[in-house]
């Protein structure tokens, strides 16, 4: 600013108004001798000050204090505030507070100005300063999702509770050994950066509730949601940080609903399916019964010749077969009468494998059972659940081709009040596309006359009337499970076997 005339009583009030403020106020020159000084400075010192070193008059040293603001203010050209213990204007050890300034004449530092400050004052901003840090301190760690903020090198800056917990990494370890790349796969970090110097993801600086991979410290992936900005200091950037927290319960669950979504679709198309076949079936078992009734009336009834005998034999037997399918279709559709009595499954099964085991088909499959031998009863109609295990079974040893292994294991699931059965095989596995039909009426992988493809739409009918459940898992080439789950009897919801 161009120096303005003041007249001299200008002057005089300024010097009036320097000497009234209650404050030390001293000018020195750039070799720290006093040039002037204000009244309350001049206090304590009836003998004058001006002309004396600075550091000789106050702290009564031989050269100018380590912590010095004026040599400060000399370096930089610029003002300086230091808050530090120090000897005060009267000579005494105290925390002080002061403020160095210069006076600039041309391009020289012709002095400097001292002045001290009110420290309680003061005090109470850095107080105030230092509980607001404490707070925002608190609130980070105490933050629900991780927080991590790093410099531009990587160097871990913040890093809160719910980070480490994520993360595997304690806070220490996180602020002193690692670096961000750390905490993301390799290349992660990069990304990161890169996503956030670009627009896309929520405009210039700033990434917003992005997927990405995390890394545990055990080397685990985790999924993340991450939002995260560039943090400009002056237009520098200084800092990145990122607000992330773990999806994995969100996956999870959000999986169980898809599972959930596709059970509800199939159980609706297996029961608008079974509608179709019970009407089908009914509309078949008039005209069926009546072709076997007129066919055997006419064998019975007439001479015959035997060629024409044998040809109504064959009508007969193929009547006959037609009317199993329909019966089979029954089945699915749940319209058959049951013989509902206390069950014990590992018994079922037992016989059920008796009868199989020593067909030819299973000279080469291993067969291995491990069934509970505390298994409740179910309440169930013994010779429905034979066909259901039959079934499955005999599918079993088709995907073998021959050999293998086929394990059957029954057990008791206290938390679901059900009997558990699985029935594995070490097959062809069944494809993925082909996985969600098997339980259809008429569904079959099998060349023309090996299979009708209704022997699961039975089991499913059969299970489903028993008021279980079933379903597959499968791998191709690896081989097939079954899960079939049945309620238990009254009384026997406890578990364990009765009498
Ligand atoms: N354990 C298994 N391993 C591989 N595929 C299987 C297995 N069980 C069933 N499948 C598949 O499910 C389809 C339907 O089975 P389902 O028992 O209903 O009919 P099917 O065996 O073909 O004929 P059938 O009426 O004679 O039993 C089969 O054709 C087969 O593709
Ligand atoms: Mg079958």
């Amino acid at each position: 600013m161009p120096k303005r005339f003041r007249s001299e009583l200008e002057k005089n009030f300024l010097i009036d108004a320097i000497d009234a403020f209650n404050r030390r106020l001293l000018i020195i020159s750039p070799d720290h001798k006093i040039l002037a000084a204000n009244n309350t400075a001049m206090e304590g010192h009836p003998e004058g000050i001006i002309g004396k070193s600075c550091y000789e008059v106050i702290p009564g040293c031989s050269s100018p204090c380590p912590n010095c603001p004026a040599s400060e203010v000399l370096k930089t050209g610029k003002a300086s505030l230091r808050y530090d213990q120090c000897f005060n204007f009267s000579g005494t050890m105290d925390m002080l507070c002061l403020y160095s300034y210069p006076v600039w004449r041309g391009d020289n530092v012709d002095a400097l100005v001292m002045l001290d400050f009110d420290l309680p004052a003061l005090k109470n901003i850095e107080e105030r300063r230092i509980r607001s840090n404490a707070f925002l301190r608190n609130l980070i760690h105490s933050a629900v999702d991780g927080v991590i903020a790093s410099d531009p090198t990587g160097k871990i800056l913040i890093f809160n509770e719910a980070a480490a917990q994520v993360s595997g990494f304690s806070v220490e370890e996180a602020l002193n050994d690692i670096t961000i790349r750390d905490v993301y796969p390799e290349g992660g970090a990069h990304e990161v950066m890169k996503m956030l110097l670009s627009e896309e993801y929520g405009g210039k600086g700033k990434l917003i509730s992005y997927h990405i991979d995390a890394k545990h410290k055990s080397g685990a992936i985790i999924p993340i949601s991450l939002n995260a900005s560039i943090v400009y200091e002056n237009g520098k950037k200084v800092a990145t940080i990122g607000f992330f927290h773990d999806r994995r319960e969100e996956i999870r669950m959000q999986k169980a609903l898809e599972k959930t979504q596709i059970q509800l679709l199939q159980a609706e198309k297996m029961a608008s399916l079974g509608k179709m076949a019970a009407g089908v079936a009914h509309q078949l078992n008039n005209p069926l019964s009546g072709i076997i009734l007129f066919t055997k009336l006419v064998m019975e009834e007439y001479d015959l010749p035997k060629d024409a005998l044998q040809d109504l034999e064959r009508v007969l037997d193929d009547a006959n077969r037609a009317k199993d399918i329909v019966k089979e279709l029954l089945e699915f559709a749940r319209q058959t009468s049951h013989d509902m009595k206390p069950q014990d499954i590992n018994d079922i099964i037992s016989r059920t494998v008796f009868l199989l085991e020593n067909q030819s088909i299973f000279h080469n499959i291993k067969i291995e059972k491990n069934l509970d031998p505390n298994l409740p009863q179910i309440k169930g109609d013994a010779q429905q659940l034979n066909h259901v295990f039959m079934n499955t079974i005999l599918n079993a040893a088709d995907a073998l081709e021959g050999s293998g292994k086929l394990a059957l294991k029954t057990c008791f699931s206290p938390e679901t009040g059900r009997v558990c059965i699985e029935i594995s095989d070490t097959g062809t596995g069944i494809p993925a596309d082909v996985l969600p039909h098997i339980f259809e009426p008429f569904y079959t992988t099998k060349d023309q006359g090996k299979g009708t493809g209704l022997g699961l739409s039975m089991v499913y009918g059969i299970v489903e009337s028993h008021g279980g459940s079933v379903r597959a898992e499968s791998e191709l080439g690896k081989g097939t499970t079954f899960y079939i789950e049945l309620p238990v009897a009254e009384g026997q919801e406890g578990g364990g076997k009765i009498g």
